[in-house]
């Protein structure tokens, strides 16, 4: 979805706060604020010749497509149990094929809605860093406003939300305009050309989404910049491995029907 098919407008009988929170979303995603009047969103949507529309609420902000029954909204995902996970000794499968460790540098070129970043950012810690990019506007800003004021009854989740630098870009373009060896890890989890059954959500994020892949062309940016390694998350049983033009390591993804490709630089 490019962001120029969107509009934005405000929950019905909105505080006037909300009004100006939807300029705000209109300026960043330089599409036009409708105000709401009593029209349904399908309405909206057909008077104004767009698919989307983001409705910004007293409690969230949702991008909604009604003529595909589409809503996302951002929330953290499975970040919060993973890192509970991760606290009582049970690892982690990214971080193990990153070979993560506190004070890492992390560059997230897949940011989404910033589940394996946020996992990411607990591990490296404060003196750590993790950059995420994000593409898709809608998707991006959404997750660079959930990210930093998402409120989450967790200190540790919150916190390692709340560190992660999140930025609206193309990685090919930030790959290439970085330094040599800048992060300790370049991750990818570009969108499956097939999604895992049972990922019931994923459908709204995949939607929104860049569909780009990784190609032997990214992987040459990444591995320049990258100082430990490249890790490629997958389903299991791709045959992406084969057409990189690099040496892959494969790192299970615990019971799951993933697998993480690790390169190194
Ligand atoms: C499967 S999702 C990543 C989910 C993420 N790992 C998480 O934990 O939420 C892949 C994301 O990569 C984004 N993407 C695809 N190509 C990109 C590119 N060239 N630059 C930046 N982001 C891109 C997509 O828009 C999508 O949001």
């Amino acid at each position: 979805m490019m962001s120029e098919e969107v509009i934005v407008t405000t929950s019905r009988k909105a505080a006037p706060e909300r009004l100006a929170e939807a300029e705000r979303w209109a300026e960043r995603l330089h599409v036009p604020v409708v105000p709401r009047t009593d029209l349904s969103l399908a309405k909206l949507t057909t008077a104004a010749g767009v698919p989307g529309v983001l409705v910004v609420g007293g409690e969230r902000v949702t991008y909604h497509e009604p003529g595909r029954g589409l809503n996302y909204f951002f929330h953290p995902g499975m970040a919060r149990r993973r890192i509970r996970n991760y606290e009582s000794g049970h690892g982690d499968p990214m971080a193990t094929a990153m070979r993560l460790q506190a004070g890492d540098k992390v560059l997230d070129c897949t940011l989404g809605r910033g589940t394996d970043a946020t996992l990411a950012s607990h591990v490296v810690g404060p003196s750590g860093r993790v950059m995420g990019l994000e593409k898709a506007p809608i998707l991006a800003w959404l997750t660079i406003e959930g990210l930093a004021t998402y409120e989450i009854d967790d200190h540790l989740t919150c916190e390692a939300m709340r560190r992660i630098e999140a930025r609206c870009a193309d990685h090919h373009e930030l790959l290439a305009a970085q330094a040599r060896r800048s992060f300790d890890v370049v991750y990818f989890d570009p969108i499956f050309d097939q999604p895992l059954e049972r990922s019931s959500g994923m459908i709204p994020l995949r939607a929104l989404a860049c569909p780009d892949a990784v190609t032997p062309e990214t992987v040459a940016l990444a591995r320049r910049v990258a100082r430990r390694c490249v890790v490629i998350k997958q389903r299991r049983g791709t045959e992406l491995w084969e057409g990189l033009g690099a040496e892959v390591t494969l790192v299970a993804g615990g019971k799951s029907r993933i697998e993480y490709g690790v390169i190194e630089p």
